[in-house]
């Protein structure tokens, strides 16, 4: 066997037509769906980060502005920008890249953004509606991996669902949506003992770690569904996830490969968090 691939190129397409359908629509009854994005500090890989969601909103018709600031910039003149921006009607959709730097408590400055304009999902308001499974802003990457289930007609329904990694970003509100889609979840970290016993058992492995080859053909049941959510460099410099994707390709019976796969669902969620939180305003 040979795993298909799931496409997050192609998925994003459809899914970024569909917000631009939609951002249209709004645009129509006259409000524009609007993201600010503020990056503080001179963080290289955050640099680019946030200039492709502020381009990827340009691209669908949304407005966003971007504000960067000097990692100078003091906690309480970062949370005066962020007061500003939640009373601000042009912007439905608030992101303060992290890291920020060490002298800013990203907690405080995550929790001081309007619940209503968490298009992350950081806040704790989000993770307490996606904990009790009450609508809400659900974090970009492990919501783009559930679409990414959908899109192959993956049911998570009665399956055997393994995550490895337990961020507040990915691994845990992954694991949550994946219970919420009625999988049986086991949440796997770095103190699991003898990680291939679990990945074994399961039909869907998402593995977010940060590491290389995480996890290995050996660890994968014949035809599970593998979603890498790593980004690492391999030996040459080449972009590479968490999954031995050579050797667990011809085990699995989906895969998504690196790069191509999940990262371009990341800013797509975004795109579709940000539309949704517009939608909500003009109730
Ligand atoms: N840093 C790395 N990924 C993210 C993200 O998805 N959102 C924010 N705010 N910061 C990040």
């Amino acid at each position: 066997m040979t795993a298909r691939l799931i496409d997050g190129n192609a998925l994003s397409r459809h899914i970024r037509a569909e917000v631009a359908q939609r951002a249209g629509a709004l645009k129509e009854r006259g409000m524009t769906p609007g993201l600010a994005v503020l990056q503080v500090g001179d963080n290289a890989a955050s640099r680019v980060y946030v200039r492709n969601k502020v381009k990827a909103c340009h691209d669908h018709g949304l407005h966003s502005v971007l504000e960067s600031y000097p990692a100078s910039m003091t906690e309480a003149e970062l949370l005066a920008r962020v007061r500003a921006l939640n009373a601000d009607p042009a912007i439905h959709g608030i992101l303060v890249q992290l890291p920020l730097p060490e002298h800013i408590d990203a907690f405080k400055v995550i929790e001081s953004i309007a619940a209503a304009k968490d298009v992350d999902g950081f806040h704790v308001a989000s993770a307490g509606t996606l904990m009790i499974g009450q609508p809400g802003f659900r974090p970009c990457t492990p919501y783009g991996c559930m679409k990414m289930l959908a899109a192959i007609g993956c049911d998570p329904k009665g399956k055997h669902a393994v995550v490895i990694g337990r961020s507040n970003i990915v691994g845990k509100p992954m694991a949550m949506l994946l219970l919420q889609a009625n999988a049986t979840v086991t949440l796997c970290h770095s103190a699991t003992p003898d990680l291939g016993h679990h990945t074994r058992q399961a039909d869907i492995v998402v593995a977010a770690v940060g590491k290389r080859n995480v996890l290995t053909a050996d660890m994968v049941k014949p035809g599970a569904v593998v979603i890498d959510v790593g980004m690492n460099r391999d030996e040459h410099g080449k972009l590479c996830g968490d999954v031995d994707f050579a050797g667990v390709r011809p085990v699995a019976g989906w895969i998504t490969p690196v790069p191509g796969g999940v990262g371009p669902m990341t800013i797509t969620m975004l795109l579709m968090n940000t539309v949704e939180s517009a939608e909500q305003h003009a109730r």
